[in-house]
């Protein structure tokens, strides 16, 4: 089978429904259209963050999209978790098609298993959204992060939710699942609760730029470890 040809195929195995980024063959032919928003990945201006010789994990890393970006960065070694294990599969065999070293994946559900390794940066691009919040998982996954990171944090998420609106349930449901939250006129700043969670350890070092229309698009917040 040719190298297209078996791109193809992961494309056809995983299912384009659960594909996140767009994936192109050798020739530069549109194979899927990842069903994410661009502009929900790490910020395109944001190149002042340095991925060299790194170790970095990517926290449900779908095919692969940021995992195969940190290494491109520079990175020394980045281990992409996903729980999905279709999708690990595929990035599998994208990483060996694409010939890449240095790049491994694992099928894990990294808020609910424990961390067997730590990494110098620990990413998680654009998993934090409405349903992980409104089931329950923000903490959890926010704790999985921080387990696994040794030096960093890049995260994406949107900053700003409307309680009732983005969440499906009242005030008082919301912070009974979240007593630390604060609400305020219908709001949750998932940005004031990201960096009060952290603050003890971690000093938010870089937030994007506005971006036009962004309220309902994620941004990049970076966090290193306090000394
Ligand atoms: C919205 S996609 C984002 C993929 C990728 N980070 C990107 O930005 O291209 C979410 C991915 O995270 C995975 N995921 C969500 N929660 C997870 C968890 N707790 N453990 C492992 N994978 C998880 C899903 O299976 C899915 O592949």
């Amino acid at each position: 089978m040719t190298p297209n040809a078996e791109i193809k195929k992961i494309v056809e195995e995983v299912g384009q429904d659960i594909i996140w980024r767009p994936l192109y063959d050798f020739e530069r032919n549109k194979l899927s259209g990842g069903v994410g928003h661009d502009i929900d990945g790490i910020d395109p201006e944001f190149t002042e963050l340095d991925f060299t010789g790194k170790t970095v994990c990517d926290l449900g890393c779908n095919l692969g999209h940021f995992t195969f970006y940190a290494h491109e960065r520079g990175a020394k070694e980045v281990v992409g978790y996903d729980m999905e294990p279709k999708v690990i599969k595929g990035a599998k065999k994208l990483a060996a098609l694409y010939n890449i070293e240095g790049v491994e994946f694992e099928t894990c559900n990294f808020a609910s298993e424990p961390a067997t390794r730590t990494f110098d940066m620990g990413m998680l691009i654009d998993i934090l959204g409405k349903i992980n919040i409104s089931n329950g998982f923000l903490i959890p996954i926010l704790k999985g992060l921080e387990s696994r990171s040794k030096s960093e944090m890049l995260l994406t998420f949107r900053p700003l939710y409307l309680v009732k609106r983005h969440f499906g349930m009242s005030e008082d449901e919301f912070l009974k699942l979240y007593p630390q939250a604060q609400i305020k006129n219908g709001f949750f700043s998932l940005l004031d609760f990201a960096q009060n969670f952290f603050a003890k350890k971690w000093k938010v070092t870089y937030l994007s730029k506005e971006l036009p229309d962004d309220e309902q698009y994620k941004r990049t917040v970076h966090f290193i470890r306090k000394a």
